[in-house]
């Protein structure tokens, strides 16, 4: 879309009781793709980011380091979460922390709008918790322990052995949704995303839905509880509701309605809250339900779910350090299919680096930015009589353009990025049959070098828009060597094909220079 509608993208907000790693930096890039591409297709784009501090997960990993859960949640945010969004180039409009004033309070009249309209009601819990999830867990939810846990029945999830709660909590009448649940499903295919995820939602809600309890009693490290300060919300309907507190509600209505709905971008490991909790709260409340909920999947180490908890975590900038941060990005949006699972190689992301980026773009554009700087002293030339070699390539810059933005609507990076791909491709083969330094060599054949450089450049610079989203260091440097006005990321993505050139270029440095150390 490209009319100036609104487009609210969030990422999931992280629990804060340890570091990143990439598979947290792979949602976050995700979705700043997204938002730039649609930022750069003139949509009124937000991007939201941000942190899950509440909970006894927190709390525990907090006391266990001999601080409080804010101390410790501050010296992670600033430590390690903020600085994970510079380490990938993420363009987040904000960040919110669920220990924010905004969130806290706002959080608590959505609270109270619920109990005062009669949703929330006095009951008691018994049965179990995994303090790893923060949820409470069904019996068919565990599995026999193995090792140290043998004999326990442990989360599927951590591995790690359940607690058994029994506690007066306040419920949220959530089974009163079921239906309405199914119908948005139904209605609108679209709401969850991709099908696998649509399915296993709605086969969860034609069961049907339990109320659920949303607050606790026997710790105090959370939101309290407006009607009873003995207790505090329960941690996931704390933080789902960051998605609304973020753009306004309860205080700057005008900004909430131009913002919300949003599309939440999670991963396929926190669907159920987004795509079945979070809507009944909405529901409940009156309010609409989010745009879309796309649960992508997940980075696998050995065939498992890398994760905090297992400590299997690969530190983003350990790749970042040796690829940059451009390589990251473009390497996970490629390689995974958006929507699906996928391992992580040292072997294949250098193999991508060097074949699909080093030379088959990086070297594209400094070769041809090359020969306009040698053969036509750094002056853009003018294409003259197009023969159907020129044209195919012009088509395949509009081709692409209109193929890319039509995956991005289906959230399909992986596919928008492939499409992109068949312009480096075709270029690579158009410079190879063209052999501009062949025609060169005779002044009898100026006019056609000059198109063939004229419609080369312009299919670079139809790249260095339509990769700025997943690119956005390397297309900028291009940018400024095409001689490009402006900024990239001022070009309309729609349009990118369209572009005619400068007036002169600048040499290239290599955009994605040889790696020699061995990495991994
Ligand atoms: O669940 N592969 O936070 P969290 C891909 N605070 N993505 C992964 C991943 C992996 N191996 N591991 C983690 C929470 N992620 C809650 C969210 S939202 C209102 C509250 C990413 O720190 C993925 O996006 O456990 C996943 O959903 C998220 O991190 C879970 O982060
Ligand atoms: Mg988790």
């Amino acid at each position: 879309m490209s009319d100036g509608s609104s487009t609210y993208i969030t990422t999931p907000i992280f629990y804060v009781n340890d570091v990143p790693h990439i598979g947290h930096a792979y949602t976050e890039v995700a979705a700043d793709v997204l938002a730039r591409w649609h930022r750069q297709s003139g949509d009124d784009t937000w991007l939201l980011t941000g942190t899950d501090e509440h909970g006894q997960k927190i709390l525990r990993t907090a006391t266990a380091n001999g601080m409080t859960p804010k101390e410790w949640a501050d010296r992670l945010v600033e430590s390690a979460w903020k600085p994970l969004l510079a380490t990938v180039n993420i363009a987040n409009d904000d960040f919110i922390r669920t220990t924010d004033e905004r969130h806290e309070v706002n959080a608590q009249k959505f609270l109270q709008h619920l109990y005062d309209t009669g949703y929330i009601y006095t009951g008691e819990y018994e049965g179990y918790y995994c303090v790893g999830c923060e949820e409470y867990k069904q019996p068919s939810d565990l599995v026999d322990g193995i090792g140290e846990y043998t004999g326990e029945l442990v989360c599927a999830i951590h591995s790690k052995p359940v607690e058994l709660l029994h506690e007066k909590n306040y419920f949220f009448r959530m089974s009163a949704f079921a239906d309405q649940l199914i119908d948005l499903y139904e209605s609108n295919p679209t709401f969850v995303q991709p099908e696998s995820a649509r399915n296993e939602v709605m086969s969860f809600v034609r069961q049907g839905l339990s109320d659920l309890s949303i607050s606790r009693s026997s710790f105090d490290w959370g939101i309290k509880v407006p009607w009873d300060e003995s207790h505090v919300v329960y941690v996931w309907f704390d933080a789902l509701l960051n998605y609304i507190t973020a753009v306004g509600y309860g205080q700057d209505e005008e900004n909430f309605s131009r913002r919300w709905p949003a599309t939440h971008v999670v991963g396929k490991d926190i669907l159920r809250f987004h795509a079945v909790i979070w809507p009944a709260m909405l529901l409940a409340a009156g309010l609409p339900v989010p745009k879309q909920v796309f649960g992508h999947g997940w980075l696998l180490v050995g065939g498992e779910k890398m994760s905090k908890s297992k400590l299997t975590g690969i530190a983003p900038s350990q790749i970042t350090e040796t690829f940059g941060s451009d390589a990251f990005r473009y390497y996970f949006m490629r390689a995974i299919s958006f929507g699906q699972d996928g391992s992580f190689s040292w072997e294949d992301l250098s193999a991508r680096y060097q074949s699909e980026l080093a030379n088959g773009f990086g070297n594209l554009a400094s070769r041809v930015i090359a020969m306009v700087v040698r053969y036509c002293d750094g002056v853009i030339p003018a294409a003259a009589t197009l023969t159907p070699e020129d044209e195919l390539v012009r088509d395949t810059g509009r081709r692409v353009t209109d193929a890319a933005s039509e995956a991005i609507d289906r959230l399909a990076i992986h596919e928008a990025l492939a499409s992109v791909w068949e312009l480096v491709d075709e270029l690579n083969g158009y410079i190879t049959s063209q052999e501009p330094w062949g025609l060169a060599k005779d002044p009898a054949n100026r006019e056609r070098l000059e198109t063939v450089l004229a419609i080369a450049l312009r299919g670079l610079g139809t790249l260095a828009v339509l990769l700025s989203p997943v690119l956005p260091d390397a297309t900028a440097k291009l940018w400024s060597a095409l001689g490009g006005t402006g900024e990239v990321t001022d070009q309309r993505l729609d349009r990118a094909w369209e572009w005619t050139g400068g007036d002169s270029v600048t040499p290239l440095q290599a955009l994605f220079p040889r790696i020699e150390a061995s990495v991994g």
